[in-house]
């Protein structure tokens, strides 16, 4: 059986000391839970810090994006190189990082290959918006996705892909398990049939959008599913633990 991962995207929330506040909870409340790989990613600038307080702990850090080059020019960025320091995990590719500030497969692609070659495992987001959905696009869209972020790399099972539809993110209107069964399933088998079947029955798949502790059980029963990326919900110190606990019962 793959290891469960519940993921934590506090996106930019937080002060320093609701920060510490919701990291200590969890480590008070959950530590003691090995069956599920458990990981926050706070904003940046608390990584420091937090890495001090989870250290001795099994909660592992995540950030929230990083560049590809390791140091330079490259104002306001920070590299795989700095974060390996506090960090095991980073996300790449979130749909905000996409639409917001204009990350395109090649970029994240550069940043897949940067957080690898220093041992940073990347969380890689993938999913569609509402009119792809609608026009019956989403599993094409999801495929090029995978194709071109994971272009020239030799995958392993260090890797997770996230699906996270966009109309899914922060709208309280969550895919229902059919929807993200169905979207995990291909994701499967794109790794399977475009990379290396071997893997692809070991690559972590999420499903992250309006994930709470009310509906997590739904997902975590599918068939494909190997955690979720938790967004809104991992600013409750209290949602968060109840469902790394549902994820630890399975
Ligand atoms: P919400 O759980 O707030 O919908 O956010 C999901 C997400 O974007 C996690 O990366």
């Amino acid at each position: 059986m793959i290891k469960p991962i519940i993921v934590g995207n506090w996106k930019m929330n937080t002060n320093s000391y609701e920060a510490y506040e919701i990291s200590s909870y969890l480590v008070n409340h959950i530590n003691e839970i090995n069956s599920v790989d458990k990981v926050i990613c706070p904003p940046h600038i608390y990584l420091p810090t937090l890495h001090n307080l989870v250290s001795t702990s099994n909660l592992h850090l995540g950030a929230q994006n990083m560049f590809y080059k390791n140091n330079g020019a490259y104002t306001g960025e920070v590299s795989a190189l700095m974060l390996k320091e506090y960090c095991e995990y980073v996300i790449l590719g979130h749909s905000e990082r996409r639409t917001i500030f204009s990350e395109n497969d090649d970029l994240i692609n550069k940043k897949t290959k940067a957080a690898i070659i220093n041992n940073i495992k990347p969380i890689i987001c993938v999913g569609e918006n509402i009119s792809e959905r609608e026009s019956g696009s989403a599993k094409n869209i999801i495929r090029n996705q995978i194709l071109n972020s994971l272009k020239s790399i030799d995958i392993d099972e260090n890797i997770t892909i996230a699906y996270e539809p966009i109309w899914a993110i922060g709208t309280g209107i969550a895919a229902t398990p059919e929807i993200a069964q169905e979207m995990m399933k291909h994701i499967r088998s794109v790794i399977k049939n475009d990379f290396n079947t071997n893997i692809a029955n070991k690559i972590r798949i999420l499903y992250g959008g309006s994930v709470t502790d009310n509906n997590t059980l739904e997902y975590l029963s599918l068939p494909d599913i190997n955690g979720c990326l938790v967004g809104g919900a991992s600013l409750d110190s209290k949602k968060f633990s109840n469902i790394v606990q549902m994820a630890s019962k399975l």
